[in-house]
């Protein structure tokens, strides 16, 4: 699986997607759909419901490597919008659920498929909140995706040692009951005790609140499939990032020093984005650098990135790679500020803005020559072929391939070359700005170029993004 065509040269997202990509995938959907299935993405028909909003997570999570035993209290606060409930059901799967409260009081439910079911005594009314109490335990599960070939599972992957979940894109609810979809951007306490001498690690902002227990606040909504936990052996660096943003990585322990040049490049890219494209969006940054023993007993962990917000997740030694270390942080600012609609038609401005910061990473170290020799090699890898790779519209086997990562970052070259810097940037910022903490779409790009570009950007996206033919590289 390795030897992906452009491992070596600047365009470098072999580290994480060359598994991903040499694959194909096909999966069927195992549920029928009840009524109260699917929050409307026709990527994942059945995941979500679009029948309330939740809007905290509070997750209680008790971790004990040694047994692989997850006892976890899950509260979600939420929203009934925009019809009375007699079922309030959440994505879940996996687990032994012990009882279920609702707003305070016990509650019935059920399970079946990736759903657990919740009735009231009597029907939620529309517009009022509730807060639903998980209470379960058991042998975490790995899940598996629509958008991963079978062989990857994921959710919370429990190795010799630790754990670390991994979850994009719908794969939280194998270990945490929740509207597992982007449109639902919730915020995040996460509280986690494991035994000595086990470090423990989740979003945002940390503090040690008992012997050992940690508790870590997300105070920005975030997608559920970007909410990580990391229970294991690590050491930490710390760093100042621009404006004094604190920045921590968890490195395996006793590796610290090696991670210590590498890692240099973190601020200086932070700030050279804030310049282009608008201030880091969360109150902390860092990274979380995970055990060889974690990646050798899970496929999907063996060589991977994903850009858990405020903390993506490395492999071991990836978070030494420079374009892949700039890659997650990118997705900070696209994908994780700036999310998704649905996942089919937006993952291309996501990944591609992420793999195209690799080719602005060459540049600021490089300055032009290096940039140019990155995207020459980038669209040397895909116009041989006879059709383009129309990143605009992606099944969920394609999500995370070539179309994605290449097609979308090659779309964005065009568009700066199109626009001219300045305006480039402006059409980012602008966007990012704008959506910062939603949710945007392709219609939002194509609205933002053409009132920056002062004439209707329509036909460009239509070529780049659903066009048969590779469109010419700008030169
Ligand atoms: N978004 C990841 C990246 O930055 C790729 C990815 C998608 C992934 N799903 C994943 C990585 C699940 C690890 C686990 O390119
Ligand atoms: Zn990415």
């Amino acid at each position: 699986m390795r030897g992906y065509g452009l491992r070596g040269q600047v365009v470098s997202f072999s580290m994480r997607l060359r598994p991903l990509i040499s694959l194909g995938c096909t999966f069927l959907c195992a549920f029928a759909l009840a009524q109260d299935d699917g929050i409307g993405d026709p990527t994942f028909p059945t995941l979500g419901n679009k029948g309330y909003k939740a809007t905290h997570y509070l997750l209680k999570l008790n971790y004990d490597p040694e047994t692989a035993q997850l006892k976890a209290n899950v509260t979600m606060e939420g929203v009934v919008d925009p019809s009375p409930l007699s079922t309030l059901s959440v994505d879940f799967s996996g687990f032994t659920v012990s009882a279920v409260k609702l707003n305070g009081a016990s509650a019935t439910f059920t399970r079946s498929g990736a759903k657990l079911r919740v009735k009231p005594a009597s029907p939620l009314a529309a517009g009022s909140k509730f807060a639903l109490e998980t209470i379960y335990s058991g042998k975490p599960e790995l899940i598996g995706s629509a958008a991963l070939p079978p062989i990857y599972k994921g959710g919370w992957v429990a190795y010799p040692g630790g754990a670390v979940a991994a979850c994009e894109p719908d794969m939280s609810h194998g270990w945490f009951p929740c509207n597992d979809h982007p449109l639902n951007k919730a915020t995040f306490d996460v509280e986690i005790t494991a035994p000595r001498p086990y470090v423990t690690v989740s979003n945002g902002i940390g503090k040690t609140i008992g012997p050992t227990t940690t508790h870590f606040t997300l105070d920005k909504p975030a997608l559920t499939c970007m909410v990580t936990v990391a229970v294991g052996k690590y050491g930490i660096l710390k760093q100042v990032g621009p404006n004094s943003l604190p920045i921590t990585n968890y490195v395996p322990l006793g590796t610290e020093t090696q991670y210590i040049e590498p890692l240099q490049v973190t601020p200086k890219f932070i700030q050279y984005l804030s310049d282009r494209i608008g201030p880091y969006p969360f109150a902390s940054y860092g990274t979380i650098t995970f055990p060889d023993e974690a990646s050798k007993s899970n496929k999907l962990l063996e060589v991977m990135a994903l850009e858990t917000t405020s903390i993506p997740l490395f492999s071991p030694g990836s978070s030494k790679d420079a374009a892949t270390l700039c890659h997650e942080l990118t997705h900070q600012w696209m994908g994780d500020c700036v999310s998704v609609t649905n996942w089919g038609d937006d993952i291309w401005w996501v990944e591609g803005f992420a793999q195209y910061s690799e080719f602005m990473l060459a540049e600021m170290n490089g300055g032009k020559a290096a940039y140019d020799a990155a995207i020459k090699a980038a669209y040397a890898s895909v116009s041989a072929q006879s059709h383009w790779l129309k990143p605009g519209h992606l099944p969920a086997a394609d999500m995370f391939s070539l179309r994605s990562y290449i097609g979308g970052a090659l779309t964005f070259h065009a568009l700066r070359k199109k626009l001219g810097d300045e305006k480039f940037f402006q059409v980012v910022r602008q966007f990012v700005d704008k959506h910062r903490y939603g949710n945007a779409s392709v219609k939002d790009w194509i609205e933002i170029a053409t009132q920056v570009a002062g004439e209707d950007m329509k036909p460009f996206f239509d070529t780049w993004l659903y066009g048969d033919a590779v469109p010419k590289l700008p030169s």
